[in-house]
């Protein structure tokens, strides 16, 4: 083991050069236009697999590849399939990048690029972790598949039909992902929870097209006002959801775990100064980490209609839209919810107007149980690689394909998110520090010992 350490040490460098190089490859699996550099980041994952002595493949599906890789010569001993993904989310507004977004460069400790955080340069630990087991013990103390998708960016819509096709290659004893963060500098951490996500649009329309406002504003409704009726009429003032049977099947945290929460070191100001906002707004009577972990939100993500070009245009808007995501916690199930917001909206369309309700994907919540001996051991691993014992958190964010993990498969799953609350991910300026890239490698070589024994 000390070896191993020791070769994640004095290789470091070189990491950190090979991460660059998948760093380079625009993998946007939201864009059309990218999918053959979707493409290339598989091939660059699958032939970086192979030279490292792993059986490695690439599955098409539908729309973007997936990269399967495994070594199983570890008889008798668990299993551990490492989950992560190459492709990574767009990058405007470019221009507030202070570097290019996909010519990664090291600045005070940190790598900046898309995707340094979210998730190549998280998922890569585990990939030189193995890589210094081969190099200094002749191979891993476990049996390792990596399954690494190219389209988490957008709800992984093909990975859950290929699982059921792949059940074989799917079968490990535990599913161990870095795709979240510590919860600050210096505070590694276990994630035990991650919220659901349903998506949905609402669609207005009061005429066949738009109208001169001068010829006929006044006497005629206009989209854009009954839109943002309806959608302000979802929350109250105050920042509740205000949509019946919304809250309705929320399960509160314990009692225990939101102690543990209000022990850790986060005051307002510096969660309102990390998101850069002008002030915090949300549900009234919750703290800022039980509004962030454990209560469901409705977020309008995105709002268009009328004229926003150069100058002015007299016009009244015949359509408008709003696009919207609710983010869920334990107990909601993602229909339901969106069932529920589905009637407070259509009970808000005033007489002249039509809206079309879409429903998007969905995926519930995420609750990681900690008695097992698989969080005792990711505990111990993340002590050796950082130096400290971990805290316990959840996170906000969600990622599609843990709900099938831990749901339909009942495999046991591990977070340990490397990254930090201040990268940016999804943002101009991503980043990763050095550090944690550095401390996540040794963790998940440690990590591969304590699953050994445990
Ligand atoms: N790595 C994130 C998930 C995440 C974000 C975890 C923040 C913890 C904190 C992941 O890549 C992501 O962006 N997920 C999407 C899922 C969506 C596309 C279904 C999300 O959370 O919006
Ligand atoms: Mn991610
Ligand atoms: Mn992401």
């Amino acid at each position: 083991m000390q070896n191993v350490l020791a070769c994640v040490d004095n290789n470091r460098g070189a990491f950190v050069t090979q991460l660059k190089e998948l760093l380079r490859i625009p993998s946007i699996s939201t864009d059309p236009e990218r999918a053959g550099d979707v493409r290339r980041a598989a091939q660059w994952m699958a032939a970086h697999f192979a030279s490292m002595g792993l059986r490695a493949q690439i599955f098409d599906t539908p729309r973007h590849p997936l990269v399967y890789a495994e070594w199983l010569g570890a008889q008798g001993k668990p299993t551990v399939l490492f989950y992560g993904h190459f492709d990574v989310q767009p990058v405007d507004p470019i221009a507030e990048w202070k570097s290019d977004p996909f010519e990664p460069i090291e600045r005070d400790g940190n790598l900046y690029g898309r995707g340094t955080s979210d998730d190549k340069g998280q998922m890569f630990t585990h990939v030189k972790a193995v890589e210094s087991w081969f190099k200094a013990a002749g191979a891993p103390p476990v049996n390792v598949k990596f399954l690494i998708e190219g389209e988490e960016e957008i709800g992984s819509p093909n990975l859950p039909a290929w699982l059921e096709a792949h059940r074989d290659l799917l079968a490990c004893d535990v599913i161990v992902i870095s795709d979240t963060s510590q919860f600050g500098p210096g505070l590694p951490s276990v994630c035990t929870g991650l919220r659901g996500i349903a998506a949905f649009e609402i669609h207005v329309r009061t005429g066949s097209s738009d109208l001169h406002s001068g010829s006929f504003g006044g006497a005629v409704p206009n989209a854009i006002e009954v839109l943002t009726r309806i959608v302000a009429a979802l929350h109250t003032p105050d920042g509740a959801v205000d949509v019946p049977g919304f809250y309705d099947d929320v399960q509160e945290p314990s009692a225990s775990e939101l102690a543990s929460w209000a022990a850790l070191p986060l005051t307002d100001e510096q969660f309102r100064e990390t998101a850069g906002t002008l002030g915090l707004h949300g549900e009234p009577g919750r703290t800022t980490l039980e509004r962030v972990w454990a209560r469901p939100t409705l977020e309008i993500i995105g709002i268009g209609g009328g004229y926003q070009g150069e100058g002015h245009k007299g016009v009244v808007p015949a359509r408008a839209f709003a696009k919207c995501s609710a983010r869920l916690v334990p107990g909601m199930d993602p229909a339901r919810v969106v069932e529920c917001v589905r009637r407070r909206v259509m009970s808000l369309v005033p007489t002249g107007a039509e809206v079309e309700f879409k429903s998007g994907h969905g995926t519930p919540a995420v609750s990681i149980p900690t008695d097992s001996k698989w969080v005792a051991a990711s505990a111990r691993a993340l002590e050796t690689g950082f130096g400290r014992k971990p805290v316990f958190i959840r996170e906000g964010g969600s990622i599609s394909i843990v709900t099938r993990f831990v749901g339909q498969y009942g495999i046991p799953c591990l977070l340990l998110g490397f990254g930090q609350p201040d990268d940016r991910i999804h943002g101009p300026n991503e980043k990763l520090s050095l550090a944690d890239f550095h401390s996540g490698v040794r963790t998940s070589a440690a990590l591969l010992a304590e699953l050994a024994s445990a």
